[in-house]
């Protein structure tokens, strides 16, 4: 029985299907994602696309996703595209296969370098990479707007290798962002699409022609890697995350993990945690420049907190205090989750919603867009309120109607460190700037690792001590 056969079980699906090619022409490449939810409308809580030879199987209701979060009965799965990042992050935390025992290793290896105490050790990093981004800003105030995605980029990706590798990539020393960042989405963009093409005939030709072509991306990056982990051959040092990989040893068996697994999982780190964070904090400037209401509860809010000087920045302690602009950011990754959809696997032969017959060799894709809009739950779902995560509010909800950081035992081992660096940097940014966004600007998301708002600029202006006081 070939892989997600659902026993032969046909779902509905958008109406344009072609012989060969299935719904190919739904499927806009620049923008599949949203192209693919769009077509969705209206299909009902669970459809399917056939791409080629791929079908993907997506449900888009709380209730489903509910019963597919239940870790009991569902696990894991990766779907081609995920399972084609294979080919770079190999057995590393996010694309390792549930039962390879890399994967059980690194979690328990690498856990306690994502707790709370772990986070206070991060915090100075982030402090001091958001400080550098404020300056950085200043000096170019004359320059015009700021490319937010470009500009929350580099932030992100400047606190992972900072706080993970020891590693400064001098981001704000240039207008362009670090040659890195090229690389790894035209090396992941390649595995997706090989991952496509490999279902077709003579489809492994296919995927070797499409190495060859971006072969220098991939040669970058291995050198990139290589060279990171060369600064630190010899050192026992055990602050990072980089010299837990290379020097602790697991205390119950003793063992490390293995160079080729420390190389997939720097990799992860570097694909997982920036682009997602990014993508969060710039969703979240993009709603606060069109909600003035929220915008003035928010600064209010980093005010209040932070006092008089616009340039100061929090303790550890306080970041948790900023209550309405942790619901700001929540209520954005609601509206866009930046991560998509995660895939989920039965355990064991069984029925989902007491109607569609999954066995091991299934998988169903939780569309975030559609379950963190499903109207049974969610109340004019289009309208940014941060409210909605009101304690009393979250309450009423069903379980698992919010999972932009997945779900169970594979969901994010990064979220603290998210949420911690993304809360940090919109407080203290609305303490110290006031902007302004293009009143002509329609919200436009590019889809490239995660999803990102396009062409949106801020422009900024710094708040004088006097003005912060009188607020
Ligand atoms: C807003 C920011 C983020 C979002 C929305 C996000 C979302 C997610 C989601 C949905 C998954 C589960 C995927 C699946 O089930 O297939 C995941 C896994 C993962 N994330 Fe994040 N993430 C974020 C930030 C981070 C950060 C900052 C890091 C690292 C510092 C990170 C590292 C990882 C790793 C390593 C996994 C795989 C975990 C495992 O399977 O053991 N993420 N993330």
């Amino acid at each position: 029985m070939a892989r997600n056969d659902w026993h032969g079980r046909q779902f509905p699906h958008p109406g344009r299907r072609r012989p060969v090619i299935g719904d190919l022409l739904t499927v806009d490449r620049s923008s599949p994602i949203q192209s693919m939810l769009e077509a969705s409308r209206g299909l009902g809580p669970i459809w399917e696309l056939r791409v080629l030879r791929e079908r993907l199987v997506f449900v888009g209701t709380a209730e489903l996703t509910a019963e597919l979060c239940d870790e009991t009965r569902f696990c894991k799965a990766l779907p081609p595209a995920v399972d084609a990042l294979r080919d770079y992050a190999g057995d590393g935390l996010f694309t390792a296969y549930n039962h390879e025992p890399n994967w059980q290793l690194a979690h328990e290896l690498l856990v306690p370098a994502f707790t709370k105490s772990a986070m206070r050790s991060y915090h100075p990093v982030m402090v001091e990479t958001a400080s550098e981004l404020f300056d950085y800003w200043e000096r170019r105030l004359a320059d015009g707007p700021v490319d937010v995605s470009r500009d929350m980029t580099k932030l992100t990706m400047e606190t992972l290798t900072r706080s993970a590798f020891s590693r400064d990539f001098g981001s704000f020393r240039t207008a362009e962002a670090h040659p890195f960042v090229a690389a790894m989405v035209t090396a992941l963009e390649t595995g997706r699409r090989k991952g496509t093409v490999r279902t077709l005939p003579g489809g492994s030709a296919l995927a070797w022609l499409l190495d060859r072509r971006y072969a220098r991306h991939t040669d970058y990056l291995d050198s990139m890697l290589d060279e990171l982990i060369a600064t630190r051959s010899g050192s026992d040092e055990q602050h990072d995350l980089l010299g837990i990989m290379l020097n602790v040893a697991h205390p119950e068996t003793g063992e490390k993990l293995e160079p080729v697994n420390i190389r997939y999982q720097i990799l992860t780190f570097l694909v997982a945690g920036h682009e997602t964070t990014s993508g969060a904090l710039s969703f979240a400037l993009h709603y606060l420049a069109r909600n003035p209401d929220c915008l003035a509860r928010a600064r209010s809010e980093a005010d209040e907190i932070l006092g008089d000087d616009p340039t100061a920045m929090p303790e550890f302690e306080q970041v948790a205090k900023f209550r309405y602009i942790r619901r700001v950011l929540d209520e954005s990754l609601r509206i866009w989750p930046t991560v998509p959809g995660f895939a989920r696997a039965p355990r064991e032969s069984t029925v989902l919603a007491d109607e569609y017959r999954m066995d091991p060799d299934d998988y169903a894709i939780v569309s975030l867009g559609a379950v963190h809009k499903d109207p049974a739950v969610w109340d004019d779902p289009d309208r940014f309120d941060p409210d909605r995560f009101l304690p009393g509010n979250v309450k009423k909800r069903p379980p698992h109607s919010y999972k932009p950081f997945g779900a169970g035992l594979r969901s994010c081992i990064g979220r603290q460190f998210a949420i911690h660096e993304a809360v940090l940097v919109l407080a203290t940014l609305i303490h110290r700037f006031d902007f302004e966004g293009d009143p002509g600007y329609d919200l436009r998301v590019t889809e490239r690792l995660t999803m990102l708002p396009e062409g949106f600029e801020l422009t900024l202006r710094p708040r004088a001590r006097s003005e912060v006081a009188a607020s």
